[in-house]
């Protein structure tokens, strides 16, 4: 038997936009209180914490953003598709240049959470490209909303000028997020769903915080052992001087942060 298409609107507050947004309530609330998005809109982030996000950002924008281009036409994409407006990753791109210099491609290094993360979109563009959206959705809305707030964060805390290392925050082709955002509801609530994939969807997009979460955790534990190997360099008076060296390299204490991580967590981190 044919499976009945649900309706695309209602009045009745069925519409996808308003019930993944309820679905993923709790699930915001415990993104924003990752100890890394607390630090962040504290103002509490530094660089090598910054360039760290922004590395795993990039390998996931480009699984994402690849995985759209390619289901570009497919019915339960299309009506999301805004690549002029939304796409991240030459912006990504733009800032691990300004931060890692013209080889950054070589420096880009992730946790096992944002290589796992990448996998699942990576799996579902090519078995499930309905399920896309629930992942759009979670990345560029909040980009347009929180994320707004992030950017003007981050250009004071590393007091950074013009849009120089935080064009991922953003959009020139938006002109009021807020608008686009009202705009970007109204194309998901028009994709046609069984009930069945709707159900799919919302899990997807439970999912999708989720991963998100683990590669936030994921990535303080890299920077707390990055912070402590560095606070215990800083105190062995017996390698007073191998440490200035290490402290006066930014790349160098990257680097060493995330040695130090690979031996210690061994939760495995990905160079690409
Ligand atoms: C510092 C952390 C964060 C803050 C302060 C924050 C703040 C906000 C705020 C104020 C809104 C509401 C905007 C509105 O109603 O127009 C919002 C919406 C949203 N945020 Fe966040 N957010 C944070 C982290 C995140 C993260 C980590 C994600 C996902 C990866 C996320 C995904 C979303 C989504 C998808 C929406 C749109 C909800 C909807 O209208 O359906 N946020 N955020």
């Amino acid at each position: 038997m044919e499976s009945t298409k649900s309706k695309p609107r209602d009045s009745t507050g069925s519409d996808l936009s308003e019930q993944i947004k309820a679905a993923t309530k709790d699930s915001h609330v415990r993104a924003e209180n990752t100890q890394l998005m607390l630090n962040h809109q504290k103002g509490q982030i530094t660089q090598t914490q910054y360039k760290l996000l922004l590395c795993s950002l990039y390998e996931i924008y480009r699984a994402l953003e690849e995985e759209l281009d390619r289901n570009a036409d497919h019915p339960a994409v299309q009506p999301v598709y805004f690549p002029q407006e939304l796409a991240r990753l030459e912006s990504l791109e733009l800032d691990l240049e300004h931060f890692f210099g013209p080889h950054w491609r070589k420096r880009v290094t992730v946790p096992a959470a944002t290589h796992r993360y990448t996998q699942r979109l990576r799996e579902i563009g090519k078995n499930s490209p309905d399920l896309l959206v629930a992942h759009a959705y979670t990345r560029y809305l909040g980009d347009l909303s929180g994320g707004q707030v992030l950017g003007k964060i981050t250009q004071k805390s590393l007091g950074l000028s013009g849009i120089k290392g935080i064009a991922f925050f953003s959009f020139p082709g938006v002109t009021s997020p807020n608008k686009f955002k009202q705009l970007y509801r109204g194309r998901m609530n028009s994709i046609e769903l069984t009930e069945q994939q709707r159900q799919e969807v919302l899990d997807e997009a439970t999912r999708a915080f989720e991963f998100n979460i683990e590669v936030f955790d994921d990535l303080q534990k890299m920077l707390s052992i990055t912070e402590e190997a560095s606070s215990e360099k800083r105190n062995d008076t017996a390698s007073q001087s191998q440490s200035r060296t290490f402290s006066n390299s930014p790349i160098l204490q990257f680097a060493l942060g995330v040695g130090i991580t690979l031996a210690t967590v061994g939760m495995g981190v990905y160079a690409f």
